[in-house]
C-alpha cells in the first residue's frame, strides 16, 4: 500500500491495511489459475500427447466431457450449467472435489492423470493421483503402527484424485479393512478435496444406482457424505480404446 505523499489518519492506514489482508485471505481460499482457458486447452492437448503418445481425439464426446473439468478448475460459472453435472442430486460448488461417474474407456483416468500433470507447476491445485487397488497393496505392506500411521497421513494432502473407487479389493492386514472407505471418511471430516472416478456399477449405467451401489459397498454413513464431499459428474460415450 502507497500513501502517495498525502497525509492519512492512522485509523485510515489501518483500515487500509485490514482490507488488504481481508482481500488476501479471499484470494487464499478461492485460488484462481493464473492461465487462460486457452492456454490451460493447449496444455491439455500437449499433455495428453505426452502421456499418452496419441493425439486426443476431440470430437463431440470428448468436447463435452471436458468442458465440465475445465469450468471446474477455471471456476467458471458455465461450470454450474453444465449438462453431465447433476445439480439436482448434489449442489455444485467449487469447494467440492469431484465424483466421476462413467463407462469404461471414455477417459476418467487419462484426462484427470492430464490435469495432475499440468497443476504440478501450480500449488494451489497440485493433487496427487492414486489407483485405489495402489492404496490398497500399500497398506497390505504396512509392517507396523507407525507405517499404517505414516500411510493415512500420506493421504491426508490438500487433494488427492483416488482412480477407480469400488474396484479395489477389501485390504488384508491383521484383519480385514476397507482402507478407500476409509481415506474418504477422513477426508470428509478434514474438509479435503478430494477427485475420484467409478465406472457404472449396475447394468442400467444410472448415476443414482451407482451411488447407491457406493453405499452398499462402503456403508450408508460414507454414501451420505458422498453428497457433501462431491459435485456429480457423469462422462457419455463410447470407449477410446
Ligand atoms: N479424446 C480422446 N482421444 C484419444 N484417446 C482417448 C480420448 N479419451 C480417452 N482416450 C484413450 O482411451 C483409453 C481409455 O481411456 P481411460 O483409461 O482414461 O478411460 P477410463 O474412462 O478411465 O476407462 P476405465 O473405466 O476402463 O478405467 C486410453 O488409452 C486413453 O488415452
Ligand atoms: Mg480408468
Amino acid at each position: 500500500m502507497f500513501r502517495d505523499g498525502k497525509t492519512e489518519k492512522i485509523s485510515q492506514v489501518i483500515n487500509a491495511v485490514v482490507n488488504d489482508h481481508n482481500n488476501c485471505q479471499r484470494i487464499v481460499a478461492k485460488p484462481c489459475l493464473p492461465i487462460s482457458k486457452q492456454d490451460l486447452w493447449l496444455r491439455f492437448l500437449e499433455t495428453f500427447k505426452s502421456l499418452t503418445g496419441k493425439r486426443l481425439i476431440n470430437d463431440k464426446q470428448t468436447k463435452s466431457n471436458l468442458k465440465v473439468l475445465f469450468y471446474y478448475f477455471l471456476r467458471d460459472d458455465d461450470f454450474f450449467t453444465c449438462k453431465n453435472l447433476h445439480a439436482d442430486i448434489s449442489k455444485p460448488s467449487f469447494d467440492k472435489g469431484l465424483l466421476i461417474i462413467g463407462a469404461t474407456g471414455v477417459g476418467k483416468t487419462d484426462y484427470l492423470k492430464v490435469f495432475e500433470k499440468i497443476f504440478i507447476e501450480f500449488h494451489q491445485y497440485r493433487f496427487k493421483g492414486e489407483n485405489s487397488n495402489d492404496l490398497v497393496t500399500q497398506y497390505e505392506t504396512c509392517a507396523t503402527p507407525s507405517d499404517k500411521e505414516l500411510f493415512f497421513r500420506r493421504h491426508q494432502r490438500k487433494r488427492l484424485f483416488i482412480d477407480d473407487i469400488n474396484s479395489e479389493s477389501i485390504a488384508s492386514n491383521y484383519g480385514k479393512y476397507d482402507v478407500v472407505g476409509n481415506i474418504l471418511m477422513s477426508r470428509h471430516e478434514k474438509k479435503l478435496i478430494t477427485y475420484v472416478t467409478t465406472n457404472y456399477l449396475t447394468d442400467e449405467k444410472s448415476l443414482t444406482h451407482t451411488l447407491e451401489a457406493l453405499g452398499h459397498r462402503y456403508g450408508f454413513r460414507l454414501y451420505d457424505r458422498l453428497f457433501e464431499m462431491f459435485n456429480f459428474i457423469e462422462f457419455h460415450g463410447k470407449s477410446y480404446r
